[in-house]
Formats: structure tokens, sequence, C-alpha cells
């Protein structure tokens, strides 16, 4: 079985920070959110995988290279334009051949893996199987409805009134039996070649389709929301984690699991886990915690940030408290006199903001 691993799209709902980088290298707890799908992908038994690329595709490949790091030998797939799922695959028939395939989608974050789906998905070899999340609200994704036995008997992508409570999450087995399929697809109202048409083709065809059900685990990082709330669940399985760095160097109080990178710099400030200070980062008097992640390179000068993530070079200055926050590469946050109104900002790279107390 290979893996097809789709990072090309536009990300619309990150912006702006999609304006400038690939949505699938977001970091969570300072790492790339593609990675963890990649070493899901190897622990699942798959070794090679066709990575589909767009618009980023040069920043996805100085990230991923070849794949060795990650036990994986990676072909890349460039798409003309992110013009739907099934387009994708489309994209990638050559590379696919007559295997079977896992698709994941790079903007999905599994903290549990993803061994469950391609295990039962070998073991039954359906016409496609699927990894169904639970949700509060799933109009903005696949909808699956069920038959009693679990088979899945119906399915809509972002349905006004959705008929279950079970969204499609971005891991997807099929047999080659899909390209026929796809190769049938006419564009959605979106204008996209759907994926969920497909495996409703599949469904229409007589192929059973299959569906597992993920725990509370999954979170699709398309948002600013799901990003903070993969940071936070990534951050809190660090605790189980003793096998990482907790040192961080010059003065300052550390309490509960913190990794500090190599030359992360803590001066009169105090740290509360779980959290992250990425290498080279200055945090000089400022209270850090929980749930942070501060990436490399950035300064923290008398500040408070809590359950927030730091992009690469990002600077807060004086700034007061800062929560639920994402502040995007080399941005800046500075204010004109001691603030103490607490602030939650979605920043784009390179943005800068002054507050005036
Ligand atoms: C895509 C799929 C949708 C699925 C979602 C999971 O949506 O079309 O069925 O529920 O991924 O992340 P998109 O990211 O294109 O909005």
């Amino acid at each position: 079985m290979k893996a097809l691993v789709l990072a090309g799209g536009a990300g619309t709902r990150l912006r702006p920070f999609t304006h400038t980088s690939a949505k699938q290298l977001m970091p969570i707890a300072n790492r790339p959110v593609l990675f963890y799908g990649l070493d899901a992908i190897r622990a699942a038994g798959i070794t090679e995988a066709g990575i589909v690329v767009g618009d980023t595709a040069a920043e996805i490949r100085a990230a991923v290279g070849d794949g060795s790091r990650f036990g994986l030998a990676v072909t890349y797939l460039p798409q003309e334009a992110p013009l739907g799922l099934a387009h994708a695959v489309r994209v990638a028939r050559d590379y696919l051949g007559g295997d079977d395939f896992l698709m994941y989608l790079g903007d999905n974050f599994f903290g549990d893996g993803i061994g469950a789906v391609a295990d039962r998905f070998r073991r039954e070899r359906p016409g496609a199987e699927l990894l169904l999340a639970k949700v509060p609200d799933p109009r903005a994704y696949g909808v699956a409805e069920l038959d009693p036995d679990g088979a899945v008997r119906r399915l809509a992508e972002k349905p006004r009134r959705p008929r279950s409570d079970l969204a499609v999450t971005g891991v997807y087995a099929f047999t080659p039996d899909v390209h026929e399929q796809v190769d049938r697809l006419r564009p959605s109202r979106r204008g996209e070649l759907e994926i969920t048409d497909a495996i409703q083709g599949l469904i229409d065809s007589g192929r059973r389709v299959t569906a597992t059900r993920t725990g509370g685990d999954w979170k699709d990082i398309g948002s600013a929301a799901g990003l903070l709330e993969a940071n936070r669940a990534v951050l809190d399985r660090l605790a189980a984690d003793p096998a990482r760095d907790h040192r961080i160097d010059g003065a300052g109080g550390v309490s509960g699991p913190v990794v500090a990178e190599p030359g992360a710099w803590l001066e009169g400030s105090r740290v509360t886990g779980p959290a992250v200070i990425g290498a080279g980062a200055r945090i000089i008097g400022s209270v850090i915690g929980p749930h942070t992640s501060i990436g490399a390179g950035c300064r923290v000068e008398h500040s408070e940030i809590e359950d927030s993530v730091l992009l690469p070079g990002a600077t807060v200055r004086g700034a007061g408290p800062v929560r639920g926050s994402l502040l995007g590469h080399a941005s800046e946050v500075a204010a004109t006199a001691p603030a103490r109104r607490c602030q939650r900002l979605v920043l784009g790279d390179h943005s800068k903001v002054l507050i005036d107390p």
C-alpha cells in the first residue's frame, strides 16, 4: 500500500498565514503538522508516499526532502491548481498504478495515529475505508450516514442540513477501483472534484465502504482555532515523554513539562508547562504557559503568554497578557506603555501591532 499525501490546497481558512506559507507546515509544538502525518504513515507500515504539491511546492520539498528522515521514499506530484481531493487522485494516477493507497490530508492531525484504519483496510479490503469523528457542527465537513451494520450508506459534502454528526476526517484507504469513479466526476457546486462523490460512486456501484471512528484526537488545523487546539493536545502529551530535554539556560523558574530547544534563553521569567521554547528564543522578564509554543528565535520581553503559538522570529514586548493567539513569522507586538488588558491576536507573517493602553 502506498500513501498519497495532499499538501497543495489554498488554505483559505488559514489566511493570512497561507498568503505567505504552506498550511501543512504550520507548527504544532514547534514541528510542522505534516511531519506528524508522515510519522503516522510510516507507523502504519507504509514506506512509499506521493506528496501532491501546489503553489507552495518549493517550501514543502525543502522541509520534507526525499523523506528518508521519516523512513519514507517520497515522490512529489505537482497539481497545477487546487481543483479538489479527487483531482489530486487523478494527478497521482500514474504514481499509484494498480496499488491500494491511503490518502492523507496534510493539514489533519491524529493524536492516536492512523494504524487502525490501515489495519482494518488490509484485513477487510473494502472498496474504501474512512475514518469518522463525531463533531458538534458537521456542516464544514463531509458527513457520513451509516447503515445499521456500520457500513457507509451515504455521504454529503458540507451539507447545510447534516443527516448525522459524523464528519469524514482526512484519512481514506482505497483499492484502485476508486480511479474509475474519479474519472466519472464532474465539478461540484464549489467547482471541485470531490472525493466524497467518488466514494458515493463506489457505494452506488455496490462496493462496501467501511468506517472506523476516532476518539477525540482528530484536529483539522485548517483554521487558527484548530491549530491552537492541536497545539494544546500535543503539548498535553509532552508530560508523558520524559525523553525530551527539559533544560533551559539562564535564570528563571520552570514547572511542569517544558521542552527547551538548543540555545533557548530564559531570564527573570517563569515558564509553566506544558510548553515548548524554540532554539535561540529569548524570554526576558515574562510569564509563559501553559499550552504555549514559542518558535525558534522569538523574543518575549515583559509579557505574559498563555495558550498561544508564536511562529519563528515573532517578538512580543511589554504587551500584557496574550492568550489564545497565533503570531506569524517575524511578527511584532509591542506597547507604548505597560499594557494590562488581555490580547487575543491572530497575526500574519511580518505583521506589526502597537498597543496604546
Ligand atoms: C475536505 C473534505 C471533507 C473532509 C475534510 C476533512 O474538506 O472535502 O469531506 O471532511 O477535508 O478535513 P476541505 O478541507 O477541502 O474543506
